[in-house]
């Protein structure tokens, strides 16, 4: 099967609160989403938190090989803690660390990250750009 172009996701502004350190098991991968405006038809922004001690990594959660996301419901998505987290669909895998993909339908292509900052009060959210 061959992986369509990826198209560009634009990220939330610097700033935007994805989570919070407290509410998410270590070494477990969570999906979250963005509140979309009433009636503005727009798709929300999904996301995965994936904690690991107090470092978090964030992505986009969606696959790099058709665009969809990793999993349909928290209680679906796939994930080795620490290590990978994989597309329910076509299972592609991805590195846990940086969303490389390490096997399947996406090799040479990524999940896209979201740089992120924990503060201290534990939340997490959108860093500021370099
Ligand atoms: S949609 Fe095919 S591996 Fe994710």
């Amino acid at each position: 099967m061959d992986t369509p172009p990826p198209t560009p996701t634009p990220l939330p502004p610097p700033g935007t609160l994805l989570g919070e350190l407290d509410t998410l098991p270590d070494g477990v991968a969570t999906m979250g989403e963005l509140p979309t405006e009433p009636g503005s038809g727009e798709a929300p922004f999904r996301y995965v938190l994936l904690r690991s001690g107090t470092e978090v990594k964030a992505y986009v959660n969606r696959c790099a090989h058709f665009g969809v996301p990793l999993a349909a419901r928290q209680d679906l998505l796939i994930f080795v803690p620490h290590t990978s987290i994989t597309c329910n669909v076509h299972y592609a895998r991805y590195r846990w660390s940086d969303g490389t993909c390490v096997s399947g339908e996406c090799d040479g292509v990524g999940l896209l990250a979201i740089p992120v900052v924990v503060d201290t009060l534990g939340q997490i959210c959108v860093a500021p750009s370099p």
